[in-house]
């Protein structure tokens, strides 16, 4: 099946002697070897053979009405001129740049350019700060960074070169920075900076593609585990292309001329598999928004819908539960006849009242909306429904079928494959598949850890899940300390790491809640050093403070409790479970105390946590 795919869908140097070879146990995944192929000839140039006018991206401006179009001819002139530039100033094959800019098409242009010359990517966030930028250079040893002057986000302007600089203060392995402009303000340049819109018109708009191996990097994206340290999930160039491909195909029943409103940030994994290569691979026309959904007023989305003529919006549930409280007139102004299929997931479950809402209102009740399952580690949707196919049935809060290829199991307590139909458990994957992720960046043995030796033989997704009895799968979370804030993905390890740094603090224990908008919110129980008589407001403040500046905005706690001491267990580890349960409000759910060293700390936290919230 894949190699049939593989040959029809992409375009080929050398075509691969072997689909694949595979030993999930062994944590060796290798698909289309002998395989030669350039990944930007086919997002770019295949296209630009056969429709060089079409449009490849509309770029949604953060001001409504001001989009900018650009076709696969401009597309791939920006991209081959950049990949010149890279290569001149020394940037070789293999090499990782790290990229961090907010979606619009110089960030596309320069993703590709990384493919064109043979180069990995490594896209931050934007709205991750200096430190975390920094970290995440540092891992991917990069010499190179891409940004951009100043970012442009609600209104707002967002200093992204002057996070850069600080960052790469710490990082003795960055050797130059492209800066391009996005607003009109003069960045301050320093002795590693380079001005990448005029250094790119000296180039030609032709560039030599490197032939590169199936199994060659194509990006590292760093993403959340459950201990402290980010890992950099590696994708390689055939398998993640054609997965890309041929998810976004049919599971949003994308067809030829359709217009495909992705709105994640290009930083996540969905940015990149949903606005950037599955949409680009499939010759198709791709949205990137560089906004947010209430900016100028909750009907952006719908009023971006209407003047672009979006026919697949795919958006995430925390998005859906905000826009839902403004009402529905907000969408009802505009007309969405054009749209086709609606898409959720992007990081978290959507609740039963949201999907409803999205379906009866944003889509009339006649657009599928497909609740789509996967991760940054999966490298396209795994779990979704295929609204195409005929009587394909969908239940409102299900991720539904597995994709083709995709052999999802569910285990017991024990290990166990649970072989009836109807079933709940850990849920891993039985077979490998050409879009899955192949290491962790310098750490094979933390992939092997984490996703191949917790169910020997099988790829452990770190998530639970339940099948129905007629063989539907519904997500029902993370079963480690991984939490989804508003669809970003953080390990409450992470957060504890930056709180335990606080000169006045002891320790801290970080746990996710259920919060209305955000699907999760972050808790952290704090105990302070001996002695330190602070002001709860400001220890407070300052944590949030230092959460947001080491990590990111989004990851900075919303309820902060001081506790005298945690609940340990007498060997020490910290009872997370019952912090979760006080936070939950099932206190008649404890469940067994009896390891507790001592159990007053237990109602200590119970009377405090009524009195805070
Ligand atoms: C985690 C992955 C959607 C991919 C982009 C985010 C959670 C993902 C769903 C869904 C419930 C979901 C899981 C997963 N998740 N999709 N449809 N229903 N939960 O990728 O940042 O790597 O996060 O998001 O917990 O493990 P990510």
């Amino acid at each position: 099946f894949w190699a049939a795919a593989a040959r029809r869908r992409l375009r080929w140097i050398r075509t691969f002697d072997t689909a694949q070879d595979c030993d999930l146990s062994r944590g060796k995944i290798r698909w289309f070897e002998g395989g030669r192929l350039n990944v930007s000839v086919n997002c770019l140039d295949r296209h630009v053979d056969t429709c060089p006018e079409k449009v490849a991206l509309i770029w949604e401006r953060d001001e409504p009405g001001s989009e900018v179009k650009v076709t696969y001819r401009e597309l791939l002139e920006m991209t081959c001129r950049l990949g010149n530039l890279l290569r001149r100033r020394g940037v070789k094959r293999g090499d990782c740049v790290t990229i961090y800019m907010p979606s619009c098409p110089m960030a596309v242009a320069s993703m590709l350019a990384c493919a064109r010359i043979g180069a990995a990517h490594n896209v931050v966030f934007a709205g991750f700060s200096a430190e975390a930028l920094s970290e995440r250079i540092r891992d991917a040893q990069s010499s190179t960074v891409i940004t951009v002057n100043q970012g442009v986000r609600g209104g707002k302007v967002v200093e992204l070169k002057k996070t850069v600089d600080e960052a790469v203060r710490s990082c003795s392995s960055v050797q130059q920075v492209f800066v391009a402009m996005r607003t009109e303000k003069p960045a301050e340049m320093t002795a590693v900076d380079v001005a990448l819109d005029e250094e790119m018109l000296k180039e030609e708009v032709v560039c030599e593609p490197a032939a590169m191996d199936s199994e060659d990097v194509l990006f590292l994206l760093y993403t959340s585990g459950s201990t402290g340290k980010p890992k950099g999930l590696v994708h390689t160039q055939a398998g993640y292309l054609l997965y890309a491909a041929l998810t976004h195909r049919y599971v949003f029943s994308y067809q030829d001329g359709d217009v495909f409103g992705c709105v994640a940030d290009i930083g996540w994994i969905t940015g990149h598999s949903y606005a950037v290569y599955g949409p680009l691979a499939n010759g198709g026309t791709t949205v990137l928004f560089e906004s947010t959904p209430v900016y100028p007023n909750p009907g952006r989305y719908w009023e971006t819908v209407q003047r672009l003529g979006i026919n697949q919006f795919y958006g995430a549930p925390t998005a859906i539960r905000l826009l839902l409280k403004y009402g529905d007139q907000w969408v009802q102004k505009y007309d969405r006849s054009t749209l086709k299929t609606l898409g959720t997931a992007v990081g978290e479950p959507i609740n039963t009242e949201a999907w409803e809402w999205y379906h009866r209102v944003v889509g009339d009740g006649r657009c599928p909306v497909v609740d789509t399952w996967w991760q940054t580690e999966t490298g396209g949707i795994c779990i979704s429904p295929r609204p195409a196919e005929p009587g394909a049935e969908i239940i409102p809060g299900m991720a539904m079928r597995p994709f083709f290829g995709i052999q999802p199991v569910l285990m017991d307590a024990e290990g166990n494959v649970q072989n009836s139909t109807e079933a709940s458990g850990a849920l891993c994957i039985a077979q490998p598949w050409p879009g899955m992720a192949r290491t962790i960046h310098n750490d094979h043995q933390r992939f092997l850890e984490t996703y191949c030796h917790p169910y020997p033989g099988y790829f452990f997704t770190g998530d639970g899940a339940y099948r129905s009895k007629d063989g539907y799968y519904q997500i029902t979370g993370r079963l480690d300390d991984v939490i989804n804030v508003s669809g970003h993905r953080i390990g409450t390890a992470e957060i504890e790491d930056v709180v335990n740094q606080c000169p006045v603090v002891a320790e801290s224990a970080v746990i996710g809640y259920s919060h209305d908008i955000k699907g999760q919110g972050v808790y952290a129980f704090v105990v302070l050093k001996q002695g330190v008589d602070a002001q709860k407001g400001d220890v407070s403040q300052q944590l949030k403070d230092m959460v947001s500046k080491r990590i990111a905005k989004y990851a900075g706690p919303d309820c902060i409790q001081l506790v005298k001491r945690l609940p340990k267990t007498r060997s020490g580890k910290i009872m997370r479970r019952v912090l979760r349960k006080i936070v939950e409000r099932e206190l008649e759910s404890l469940g067994d105390l009896s390891t507790l060293d001592d159990p007053t700390a237990v109602q200590e936290i119970i009377q405090g946590h009524k009195e805070l919230c």
